[in-house]
């Protein structure tokens, strides 16, 4: 079997509900469930006997320890982080605490677990660990694409934290042998991304009739890449990626925050109409993020190249499967939306407008 931590969140149960559909190899699950993470996304694979979810923190060094022990797994793909830019603003601690210490703790314990494994079962073994293009820092308008050789500029708490953790994870490869390999990808959409996020935020404050809040000017620049070639990414390096390697992933989308809202509003002028008017009436200009990067722009051709991944989805077909999805779910996010949660909106917004 292979060990997922963090799969309860975004892109981990992404991973999770492909991984069951396609292939035949249990996966354990584990998941400190923080706000972030909801078992409501894994609902449909709840009595998957292929499935088993272990509630534990990749900090908690025992519980990890026992997990590995009992279940054997051959390979660990590490998504759990505390993974957004602005409660990282807010909140530095829990990015460090999770982040930096999870990925030591979990580093720790795979090494020890690898160690007792047998030869062959040693080469096999792959600690696959998910980071993201955000370690390189910002680039100007003419500046190339993030390579894998880009030097590492982290300027949030959180791209810092994440920085912190590959290269724990690459030297654990290079001092004692794990057998390591990182993805490093640009921001993703799709089906059970939690509201706090640009474009859930945006379908949900569109619909609810409330304002769409842009940070600064608008023209900060992502490259945005649907989940699910995400995950596809992740299944070929897994298999295929070379043991101590980087790998980019992105989906050669590069889109303004305007442009970004602007698609969205336009895909629910059209599937669900207002009275009157158009969904971008409600954007609203709000005061910038502190250090905001300008521009993320990821150069995949290593994956393309090495391992012949390239995304399914263009933008524009996979904005429109997100926001279908987003329609067809508002059970999905009326349950994860919870106190916490509007707490953090008053939070986040209050002070901006
Ligand atoms: P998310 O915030 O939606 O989910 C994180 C999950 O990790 C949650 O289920 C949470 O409960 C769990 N978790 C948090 N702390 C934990 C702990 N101490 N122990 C165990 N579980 C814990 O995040 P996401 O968007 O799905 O991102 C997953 C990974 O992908 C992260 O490592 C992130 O840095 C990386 N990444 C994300 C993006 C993106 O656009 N979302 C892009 C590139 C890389
Ligand atoms: P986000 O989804 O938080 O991802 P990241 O900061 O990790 O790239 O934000 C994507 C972009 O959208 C980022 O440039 C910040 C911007 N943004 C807004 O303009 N308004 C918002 O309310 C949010 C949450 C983000």
């Amino acid at each position: 079997m292979i060990l997922v931590t963090g799969g309860a969140g975004f892109i981990g149960a992404n991973f999770v509900l492909d991984w069951l559909t396609a292939a035949s190899e249990a996966v354990l699950n584990v998941d400190k469930l923080t706000y972030a993470g909801n078992l409501g996304t894994l609902k449909s694979v709840q009595s998957d006997p292929k499935h088993i979810f272990a509630r534990a923190d990749i900090c908690d060094r025992a519980a990890i320890d026992v997990l590995l022990s009992q279940h054997k797994p051959r390979a660990i793909l590490h998504f759990a982080a505390e993974s957004h830019v602005d409660r990282s603003i807010h909140g530095p601690a829990e990015f460090v605490q999770t982040n930096v210490v999870g990925t030591f703790t979990l580093l720790e314990a795979a090494l020890a677990y690898w160690k007792t494994l047998p030869g062959a079962d040693q080469m096999a073994f792959r600690f696959l660990h998910v980071s993201t293009d955000e370690v390189f820092g910002s680039l100007s308008a003419n500046d190339a694409p993030f390579s894998e050789t880009t030097p590492y500029a982290p300027n949030s708490p959180y791209s810092a934290t994440k920085a912190a953790s590959d290269h724990l994870v690459r030297a654990y490869g290079h001092t004692y042998g794990l057998p390591v390999v990182t993805t490093n990808c640009s921001n993703n959409y799709g089906p059970y991304q939690f509201p706090e996020k640009l474009i859930p935020l945006v379908i949900g404050n569109a619909l609810s009739g409330k304002p769409l809040p842009v940070y600064g000017d608008g023209q900060n620049i992502r490259d945005w890449l649907y989940v699910g070639d995400h995950c596809a990414a992740i299944r070929e390096v897994l298999a295929r990626g070379r043991p101590g390697e980087t790998y980019n992933v992105g989906g050669w989308n590069e889109k303004t925050n305007l442009d970004v809202v602007h698609a969205v509003c336009d895909l629910l002028d059209r599937l669900k109409a207002k009275a009157s008017g158009s969904y971008r009436d409600q954007i609203t200009f709000v005061a910038d993020r502190p250090g905001h990067d300008r521009r993320y722009a990821i150069d995949a051709r290593k994956l393309e190249r090495e391992l012949g991944w390239k995304p399914a989805e263009t933008f524009e077909t996979g904005i429109d499967k997100t926001v279908r999805w987003y329609l067809d779910n508002p059970a999905w996010v009326d349950e994860v939306a919870s106190g916490e949660y509007r707490k953090w909106v008053e939070a986040n917004y209050a002070q901006r407008v």
